[in-house]
């Protein structure tokens, strides 16, 4: 063999063991490692069909709550103005976990209604982001969600409720918040056990927070708009440290944009702006994106950023991406990785 080709072809060896090593690398998932962007399944092999979803901690156990959708994705041709893809919703999934790494199907836990054209959860309306708290003084958990029209034009919030966190969870209705559009939501219990409903209203333009009532079913009257004509949507509220933060997105339908948070010293109070907390490769895109739910590890000073990346020509398919968010006295960071070690003693 010539030295040139005898050259190309140890050239051609290195490159191939290259390939085969960090194929290797990326396949050998560790048991306790959330990888960014790939499929999650749930302890039976089952993907996890849980999107726009939130976490209610219960007695050990994690639940978490989520869109469960159907399996065909299509394209409402009459919506002219924006690409509103859709899949028929089925209904609101549950899967627990004791450890937020091994989760174990739950079920649906509020069923859709195929065979009532008029419900608000018949599979062709919107059935989208649904929260769950725990109610201390009537021992219920109470669930709300995005309750829309096919094209998301009626704009209601709708809440069920039930004994158990697996459901099943009895539907009460739906209703526009003080009279108001309600599109995006997600709620936030306080520490004094005070309940709150975060919505985008006002045609996406503004954010509005709603003080609940004492069973928190309903709004109790109480209630402030918030980053006002900023055009926020996908918001996550949390405490930390007597400080509320509140992520959220742009409004680009289910295309990705850049993430936003904002501070306050209280729910009703003055939110001021903070910009991107996101760090790292396509930062400004919530790293393909878009926020859903920020979880706090059960008594630690712990902060997981929830978002889900839309697949919106195959919405089931859509995956989710779990970040730890980092902490400089009230700034908080949300810096991209594409895999990190998730054990509840220390999620860093
Ligand atoms: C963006 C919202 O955040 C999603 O929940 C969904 O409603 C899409 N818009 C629909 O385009």
């Amino acid at each position: 063999m010539k030295r040139k080709n005898k050259l190309l072809l140890c050239w051609l060896l290195v490159f191939a063991v290259y390939l085969l090593g960090s194929c290797v690398n990326k396949s050998e998932k560790k048991p306790n490692e959330i990888i960014s962007g790939e499929v999650w399944r749930d302890i039976n092999g089952n993907f996890i069909n849980a999107h726009g979803g939130g976490i209610l901690y219960h007695e050990g156990r994690y639940y978490w709550y989520g869109e469960f959708k159907g399996d065909s994705t299509y394209r409402l041709e009459r919506v002219k103005s924006w690409e509103c893809w859709r899949a028929d919703a089925q209904g609101v999934s549950c899967y627990s976990s004791t450890d937020l790494l091994h989760w174990r199907y739950e079920g649906i836990v509020l069923a859709s209604l195929p065979n009532d054209s008029l419900s608000d959860l018949h599979p062709s309306q919107i059935i989208e982001r649904p929260k769950v708290l725990y109610n201390d003084k009537t021992r219920k958990f109470v669930l709300w969600m995005h309750i829309d029209s096919p094209d998301y034009e009626k704009a209601v919030a709708g809440v069920a409720v039930a004994d158990s966190p697996t459901g099943p969870f009895v539907y009460l209705g739906s209703f526009k918040p003080n009279g108001l559009d309600s599109r995006d939501q997600t709620l936030f219990k306080d520490t004094d056990g005070k309940a709150y409903h975060i919505c985008s209203t006002d045609w996406n333009k503004s954010l509005m927070v709603s003080l609940l009532t004492d069973d928190y079913t309903k709004p109790s009257g109480v209630y402030k708009r918030i980053l006002i004509r900023q055009k926020r949507e996908a918001p996550a509220v949390f405490k930390r440290k007597g400080k509320y933060y509140l992520l959220s997105s742009g409004c680009t339908g289910w295309d990705p944009n850049r993430a936003s948070y904002a501070v306050a010293d209280s729910m009703l109070g003055t939110w001021s702006v903070q910009g991107d907390p996101c760090t790292g490769t396509d930062a400004d895109k919530t790293f393909y994106g878009q926020s859903t739910f920020v979880l706090q590890i059960e008594g630690k000073d712990e902060y997981i950023a929830m978002f889900d990346r839309w697949n919106k020509t195959d919405l089931i398919h859509s995956s989710y991406i779990w970040l730890p968010i980092e902490f400089t006295d009230h700034n908080m960071v949300i810096p991209w990785k594409e895999r990190w070690s998730l054990d509840l003693k220390n999620i860093k």
